[in-house]
């Protein structure tokens, strides 16, 4: 009886371990373990969506008013808390290197999220630019308006949301969201998975201060007497619905002729038929930039497949790893040659 409940523990154990190396060196596996399992966990536990707890963490952590500072925040909680899906500090910085190379004055970005990379973006933007920002999940978008107005961004949403979902907490908790609706089964299930592999920790690094020395902290002081200061001139709009429907309106929405540079990281499956998309809607001049995040990991292939043999693109490749993760990614910066 001892010998086999002892084969059943090595078992368990092993498979443990397994289940570890693979989320750690795996991309497929590290997304799957983050951006589902712990995620449902944690809204289960917490009963708020993890865009939520970005945000509260950004309020109590961030100096109001200060992009950066909101950044800081933002790359503290993720990479030391919780996972999440920004585009992070690492890759983050290939980022701010196009944005002031190119000098953009009209931006589009596919994929807002929290607004982390929308943040990053607008922070660098010379006074008089515009960002446009689309995403899809209504949730999300007034998530991140509320961080990029914490940040001191001028937000317009639109469309504004319904009269019984404005005020300070945004709509959805974990039970309001679409990833928050929960079967208590589900989730004990998840609870006792997760109780297994906690003694697995100990092996683990130890636990960081969320907060890096870099990132100023808000003090009573700055939180309660300091005035919010702008950090940029620059307007972002930040569009609800999906890429594929807004797209075709942006000209005549914002009386524009062409972006000078898009930053496209939304569903991966995307790419390829927006970036045909923003090609038939004239939205691209030559000149025009587009950097794809996660080219690698999950992987867009259909996408690099097009602009690397296209005679429309000059297309160059930036590997990097995936946000917050030690999992190989990568960035294209492909350049509209007309
Ligand atoms: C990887 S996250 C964006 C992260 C963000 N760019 C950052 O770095 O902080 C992808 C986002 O795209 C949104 N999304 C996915 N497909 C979309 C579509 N077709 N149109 C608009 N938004 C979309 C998702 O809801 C999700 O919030």
């Amino acid at each position: 009886m001892l010998q086999v409940l002892l084969a059943v523990g090595m078992g368990a154990l092993a498979l443990l371990l397994f289940v570890v190396w693979r989320v750690r060196t795996d991309g497929a596996w590290a997304l799957w373990w983050h951006d589902n399992y712990l995620e449902r966990l944690r809204d289960f536990t917490s009963g708020q969506s993890r865009p939520m707890r970005i945000l509260q963490f950004v309020q109590s952590a961030a100096a109001p008013g200060d992009a950066n500072s909101a950044i800081c925040a933002v790359d503290s909680y993720c990479a030391n808390v919780e996972w999440a899906m920004n585009v992070g500090d690492k890759k983050g910085q290939i980022l701010d290197a196009v944005v002031l190379a190119v000098r953009p004055r009209w931006v589009l970005e596919l994929g807002t999220y929290c607004g982390y990379s929308t943040m990053r973006i607008a922070r660098l933007l010379p006074p008089g630019a515009r960002l446009v920002t689309l995403e899809m999940n209504q949730h999300y978008a007034q998530v991140a308006k509320q961080i990029l107005g914490h940040a001191g961004l001028d937000t317009q949403l639109s469309p504004s949301p319904a009269p019984h979902t404005q005020g300070e907490e945004p709509v959805g908790g974990a039970t309001q969201s679409p990833q928050g609706r929960w079967r208590l089964q589900e989730a004990l299930i998840y609870t006792t998975l997760h109780c297994l592999q906690l003694p697995l920790q100990l092996f683990s690094r130890p636990p960081q201060n969320p907060l890096s020395p870099f990132c100023p902290k808000a003090t009573e002081e700055t939180a309660e007497r300091q005035p919010a200061k702008r950090s940029s001139a620059c307007k972002v709009d930040l569009l609800v619905g999906a890429s594929s429907a807004l797209i075709p309106q942006l000209k005549k929405k914002f009386e524009m002729e062409t972006f000078d540079l898009i930053f496209i990281d939304h569903w991966k499956a995307s790419y390829l038929p927006d970036a045909r998309l923003l090609e038939e809607c004239g939205l691209l001049a030559p000149g025009t930039v587009l950097l794809a995040d996660n080219v690698t990991c999950p992987g867009a292939p259909d996408y690099l497949q097009y602009v690397r043999n296209s005679p429309r693109y000059r297309s160059e490749y930036f590997p990097c790893q995936l946000e917050y993760l030690q999992v190989e990614d990568g960035m294209e910066k492909s350049v509209f040659l007309g």
